[in-house]
């Protein structure tokens, strides 16, 4: 199975990519809701939850971890890949390939939650690639509880997204990386608040490519994943009243969630 986790319901935009781009290859989804948000706590604490998240979906029977949490990933990549032997990829790589391929003017804005953006990964990754780049960073700290409380289409939300945009609208950039797994939810109130010409880089979607392009490659890790007939489950370590409908709404179906502790 391909072992996916976020702090919440974030993920399943990287988990509902993930079954488009590479059918066939049952998921194991964690969203921990019982500690979300992660972007709001220390790297240290963030770093726990994720060993805690990886050895529960290892235990489910995850051949491979999906980091699903730009949070998770800033803070705990690279002691992830330390630690245990199987493949564990990230949000963060993919998106930041995909913006230095499309940048015209070199200019890339990120938005994300605190612990992503103090991180300062994506700006690390991106310069590594297109050392010309300038990367303009935002951490947009209340959209992660508003997505969690199903609240897409308020007013209060587009006037906060409006907000939080108006520092990178200054700074003519033509790429913005959607650097938190949650916003994908937003994309139709970031969009028109960005700029209608500026690309808007999804790391789900980024990520599930870079998924499809490892499993079209190696051949021994796609026949041992690959399994249609098995279901895919989806856990969370908390029940909060919204999550059923917001499950709903991205995958297009109803989605059975099995409560657990992590
Ligand atoms: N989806 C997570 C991310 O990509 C949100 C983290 C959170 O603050 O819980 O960063």
């Amino acid at each position: 199975m391909i072992g996916i986790f976020d702090s919440g319901v974030g993920g399943m935009t990287v988990a509902r990519a993930i079954e488009q781009f590479c059918p066939g290859f049952p998921l194991v989804y964690l969203g921990d809701l019982a500690r979300t948000p992660y972007g709001s706590k220390s790297p240290a604490m963030i770093t726990d939850y994720s060993h805690r998240n990886t050895d529960f979906l290892l235990r489910q029977g995850a051949k491979i971890i999906v980091i699903a949490c730009n949070s998770a990933a800033s803070a705990a990549s690279i002691s992830l890949s330390r630690q245990y032997s199987q493949l564990i990829i990230d949000v963060i790589f993919p998106a930041v390939k995909k913006a230095a391929a499309v940048t015209g003017n070199n200019r890339i804005g990120v938005i994300g939650t605190r612990a992503t953006i103090n991180s300062g990964l994506y700006e690390q990754r991106l310069q590594a690639l297109r050392t010309a780049c300038k990367v303009y960073s935002q951490a947009c700290p209340l959209l992660v509880p508003l997505v969690e409380e199903g609240w897409l289409d308020r007013r209060e939300t587009k006037m906060i997204v409006k907000k939080y945009l108006h520092p990178l609208r200054d700074k003519q950039i033509d790429t913005l990386i959607l650097g938190c797994t949650h916003y994908p939810l937003l994309k139709k109130t970031i969009a028109p608040r960005i700029g209608r010409r500026v690309h808007i880089i999804d790391s789900s979607v980024e990520v599930a490519l870079h998924l499809k392009e490892i499993l079209d490659q190696d051949i021994t890790l796609h026949n041992a994943l690959y399994a249609p007939e098995i279901p895919s489950r989806f856990f969370v370590s908390d029940t909060p009243a919204p999550v059923n409908a917001l499950a709903g709404k991205i995958f297009g179906r109803p989605v059975r969630l099995e409560q657990t502790d992590v």
